[in-house]
């Protein structure tokens, strides 16, 4: 594996492997720009498979805006992107919450803590810009290092999840106290041209 290492404004540590002499990849994380989409499903692609549209947090995120300012991408210095976060808005059963993901980092830059930086500057983020709570569905041993625990048990997602992987950080006491029902997307809709429905009506 290349190693990576942060170029600036992330706490990844360096990582070049002493019995590794390449170059270490440097990465910054950075706000994912218009120009990323395409690069960003295709890592999606490759480090989630294609089934990955049929996760139920999808159904939350499908014709929907992410957050304003909370889509980040890991960029290397050749300027491709090698790791992607996005947050969204959720109604979170009468509570306002972020529903987190994908969070993805390309395969072979795997274990080289952008996984970790993105989280950190997105967790950041999201708490500096007043919001009070994050949802996610994925793998506590992975997640619990930012400090997610288990979701309220009022909480679930729409359609098949397992409540063990369903986790939550708050950044205020009691924000989601209370909260019971099935997640909604609330975030800004796309609107799509006339054209582009039928297209995609056509596709269905
Ligand atoms: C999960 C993922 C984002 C982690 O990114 P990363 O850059 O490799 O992670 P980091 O380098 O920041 O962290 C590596 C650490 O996380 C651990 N880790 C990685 N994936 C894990 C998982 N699914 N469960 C538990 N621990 C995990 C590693 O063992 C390593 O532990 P260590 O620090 O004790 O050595 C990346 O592996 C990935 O893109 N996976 C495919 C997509 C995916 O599963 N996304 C998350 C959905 S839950």
């Amino acid at each position: 594996m290349l190693p990576f290492a942060a170029l600036n404004n992330t706490v990844a540590p360096f990582a070049l492997s002493p019995a590794n002499d390449l170059a270490p990849m440097l990465y910054a994380i950075e706000a994912e720009q218009p120009s990323d989409g395409r690069a960003r499903e295709a890592l999606l692609d490759r480090a989630m498979g294609l089934n990955r549209k049929r996760k139920s947090s999808e159904a939350i995120r499908r014709g929907r805006l992410p957050a304003d300012g909370l889509s980040f991408v890991a960029r290397s210095l050749s300027g491709a992107v090698v790791g992607t976060v996005r947050l969204w808005h959720v109604d979170a059963g009468g509570q306002a919450a972020l529903l987190l993901g994908p969070l993805a980092v390309a395969p072979e830059a795997k274990g080289a803590g952008i996984g970790s930086a993105l989280m950190v500057h997105a967790i950041e983020a999201a708490e500096s810009f007043g919001h009070r709570a994050i949802l996610l569905v994925g793998d506590a041993p992975y997640y619990k290092r930012f400090g997610f625990e288990a979701a309220p048990t009022g909480l679930a997602m729409p359609g098949p999840f397992s409540r063990e992987r369903f986790l939550a950080l708050t950044f205020t006491l009691g924000a989601l106290d209370g909260a019971a029902g099935v997640l909604r997307p609330s975030g800004v809709k796309i609107h799509r041209a006339p054209a582009a429905r039928a297209l995609a009506a056509q596709a269905a």
